[in-house]
C-alpha cells in the first residue's frame, strides 16, 4: 500500500471510531420509554416463517457500525470467525453451536433500516433493581439480543434462548441483579461463550469455511422455519 492510500486508510478509521462512539452514546440514552416503544414495534413478525439458513445468508449484507472489532465486517463472517475459535478449542456441543449461529441474527433489523443504536452496542439495565431481582425482572437496554430472543425463544432449548437474551451484558455488571438460575446459565453458557464472541472478532484473520460448509448443520439445528 502507498502512503497516501495509507494515510486514507487511518482517516477512514478514525471515522469509522467516532461514528461508532457517538451510536454507543446513543444507545446508553436509551430510556424505559425508548425501550417499550422497541418491544411494541417488534412485537408481530416481520415476514412470517422464514429457515434459519436463509438468515443466517442474509447476515452477509450487515455490518455493525459500533463494532470497532470489526470494522466493516459482515456479520456473517463473524459468526463463521466465532464458528472457527470454538472449533480449534475443539468446543463442539450442539448448545455453543446453536448459540454461535443464531445469537446475532436481530442484526438483521439494520436492513430493515431500525437505527443502529437500537440494535447493537452492550447492554446495562435501565433503572434500580435489589440484589438478586432476576435478569428477566430488570429492564435493561433493547438492542438484538432482545429481538433475537423473541424469535428464538420456543424454538431452542430455555438456556440458549437465556444466552440469547443477555449475550451483550457485562457480566461482571449484572452479576448482583442476577437470581440462581442467570448465575448458573452465566458460568455455564454465557461466560463461555462471550470469550468466543468476543474474542474472535477480527478485521484481519477471514474464516477459512464458508456458511454452505455448516448448511448439513444448519439444517439438522433448524429444521422447521422459525415465525420472524
Ligand atoms: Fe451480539
Ligand atoms: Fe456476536
Amino acid at each position: 500500500m502507498n502512503v497516501k492510500a495509507g494515510f486514507q486508510s487511518a482517516r477512514q478509521q478514525v471515522r469509522f471510531i467516532r461514528e461508532a462512539w457517538r451510536i454507543q452514546r446513543r444507545h446508553r440514552m436509551q430510556t424505559l420509554e425508548t425501550v417499550m416503544e422497541l418491544k411494541r414495534k417488534y412485537e408481530a413478525p416481520l415476514t412470517g416463517h422464514v429457515r434459519v439458513w436463509d438468515l443466517l445468508a442474509r447476515m452477509a449484507a450487515v455490518m455493525d457500525p459500533s463494532d470497532t472489532s470489526l470494522y466493516g465486517v459482515n456479520q456473517q463472517t463473524h459468526v463463521l470467525q466465532v464458528l472457527e475459535a470454538m472449533e480449534r478449542d475443539g468446543v463442539g456441543e450442539h448448545d455453543m453451536l446453536v448459540a454461535a449461529l443464531v445469537h446475532d441474527i436481530g442484526k438483521l433489523l439494520l436492513l430493515e433500516r431500525e437505527e443502529p443504536e437500537n440494535v447493537t452496542c452492550m447492554n446495562a439495565p435501565i433503572g434500580e433493581y435489589s440484589r438478586g431481582a432476576g435478569l428477566d425482572n430488570c429492564v435493561l437496554q433493547w438492542n438484538h439480543d432482545e429481538f433475537a430472543y423473541s424469535r428464538l425463544n420456543g424454538n431452542v432449548p430455555d438456556h440458549i434462548a437465556w444466552l440469547i437474551r443477555y449475550h451483550s451484558i457485562d457480566v461482571d455488571r449484572c452479576e448482583p441483579l442476577m437470581d440462581e438460575r442467570d448465575r448458573e446459565y452465566a458460568t455455564r453458557y454465557l461466560r463461555p461463550f462471550q470469550k468466543y464472541d468476543q474474542g474472535s472478532k477480527s478485521a484481519f484473520r477471514l474464516p477459512t469455511k464458508t456458511l454452505t460448509d455448516y448448511r448439513e448443520l444448519i439444517e439438522t439445528l433448524f429444521p422447521k422455519p422459525i415465525l420472524y
